[in-house]
């Protein structure tokens, strides 16, 4: 690969927004020139490809920090494949993905993690790496944490819903974290109270209510924030770090905004679903609500300015999609009947870029709190900075040429995820990802794809880099 300079476009990272053009020289940002300098003429009048930005921003591939592509889960698997989900993160301006590897219970946590990375070889068409979930706290899993950290494998994920699948105890939880706090793992942490919450889905069947809306009426916010009070307090015991994912309720916020008042290393992810959908959507009519099962569940509508506004005081620090689809024929509805049985998870991670540039437009966030919040921050939080998330000197040319003003609609008709709805059906958005690079390589380009699977590589991450 040779150069390619991107020229006259607005360069827009989670730190400053520059008109500047942007030379590449093989798969990495090789400078950066203010237009009119003599070093931004220069790069284009030699053998250099020029990629035209003019009335574009110039902005960093999104940083994905939460995926599960082929996941087994709820009976059946996450419908995109490892293939099919990195190429329609492309097409949507996302250039890295961290997913999940899975330890199964009685299995060690390395032969999840052989058995994703076996998955992803060759298949992905952007940069990937990985998280592991515990299932199975003991001691030689612990043991594996440390070998893990040094690998790359550097956050962990415990949940405190789902018993009998995926549930760990406080015990399990406390062990996983004093280990994380000697080795530098990141906890990452589903925090819901799911013995409670299981007692409360049987109740609700038991009387009838087994439509897709009783899935977020059991699975309570007040359980939500109990469980994030929680995993606050044993990660201060632990003296470990905390990274409470994919949180909804406005209820779990303000135990995270307490907790980081107190200058604890505590810090909440959010994803779209909770920003743009609510239990509203759940309660669509006939079967329609499963679209929108997911957990934790879509909040009532006041939840999402609480959201908006933790996002912008930081009290929420990443937007991830938590892209887990599931088809609405043939996987959606084995919960015909039994809320319990619809598989939970939602697509979404073609629309992460887009929907949080539309809350750009609506003045929810700013544009460098865009970039912060889906790309920097996530690099950082993962360690993958300054390889990704941000346009510089040394930093993978994971770039994406995004034009401000393109209108779209969003449809299962014509979007790239190998699911057969869209989440945000019909929902008009201004903004679109016009060229994507993922590391110096055009992989989308103008409504075409140019990419290719086995181009993705795997990154190995260093430790948060938060942490004081
Ligand atoms: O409903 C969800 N979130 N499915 C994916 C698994 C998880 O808990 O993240
Ligand atoms: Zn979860
Ligand atoms: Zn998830």
């Amino acid at each position: 690969m040779g150069r390619t300079v991107i020229r006259g476009g607005l360069v827009v990272t989670a730190a400053e927004e520059v008109e500047a053009d942007v030379l590449i020289e093989g798969e990495r940002v090789a400078a950066l020139a203010l237009r009119g300098t003599e070093a931004a003429g220069t790069w284009a009048r030699g053998d250099a490809a020029v990629i035209d930005a003019t009335g574009h921003y110039v902005i960093p591939g999104g940083v994905d920090a939460h995926t599960h592509m082929e996941m087994p889960f709820g009976g059946t698997q996450s419908a995109d494949t490892f293939e099919t989900g990195t190429r329609a993160a492309a097409w949507g301006g996302t250039t890295t993905i961290v997913d999940f590897a899975i330890q199964s219970p009685g299995q060690s946590v390395r032969s999840g993690v052989d058995a994703w990375m076996a998955k992803a070889d060759g298949a992905c068409a952007i940069d990937y790496a990985f998280h592991a979930i515990l299932s199975d706290v003991n001691e030689s899993s612990l043991k594996e944490m440390d070998v893990l950290v040094d690998e790359g494998v550097t956050s962990f994920k415990l949940f405190m819903a789902y018993p009998g699948v995926f549930y760990s105890d406080d015990g399990q939880i406390l062990r996983a974290m004093q280990r994380g706090a000697a080795n530098g793992a990141l906890t990452m942490m589903h925090a819901e109270n799911g013995i409670a919450i299981d007692v409360l889905v049987e109740q609700a069947l038991a009387e009838g209510r087994t439509d897709p809306r009783y899935h977020g009426e059991v699975r309570k916010a007040l359980l939500e924030s109990e469980a994030t009070h929680r995993a606050i307090q044993l990660a201060r015991v632990a003296g470990a770090p905390l990274y409470v994912v994919h949180v909804s309720a406005g209820e779990a916020v303000e135990e995270l905004a307490r907790a980081r008042d107190k200058g604890l290393n505590v810090f909440g992810e959010t994803c779209p679903q909770y920003l743009f959908l609510s239990t509203d959507n759940l309660a669509e009519p006939g079967f329609e609500g499963a679209k929108y099962v997911c957990s934790t569940p879509l909040r009532p509508r006041e939840h999402q300015e609480l959201l908006w506004r933790a996002l912008r005081t930081n009290d929420l620090s990443v937007v991830s999609t938590d892209h887990c689809p599931f088809c609405f024929t043939g996987q959606k509805d084995m919960g015909v009947g039994d809320f319990s049985k619809i598989p939970n998870g939602m697509p979404g991670v073609e629309n992460r870029m887009d929907l949080l540039h539309q809350a750009v437009v609506d003045g929810h966030i700013s544009r460098r709190r865009w970039i912060e919040i889906a790309c920097a921050t996530p690099a950082r939080m993962f360690g993958l900075h300054p390889r990704k998330g941000t346009v510089a000197p040394g930093a993978d040319a994971d770039i994406v040429v995004y034009d401000p003003r393109a209108e779209q609609v969003m449809s299962a008709e014509t979007h790239h995820m190998n699911v057969d709805y869209s989440a945000y059906e019909g929902r008009r958005v201004t903004g679109r990802a016009r060229t994507v690079l993922s590391r110096g390589r055009v992989v989308v380009d103008d409504g075409n794809y140019l990419g290719q699977a086995g181009h993705g590589r795997y990154v190995p991450r260093s430790t948060c880099q938060y942490l004081v």
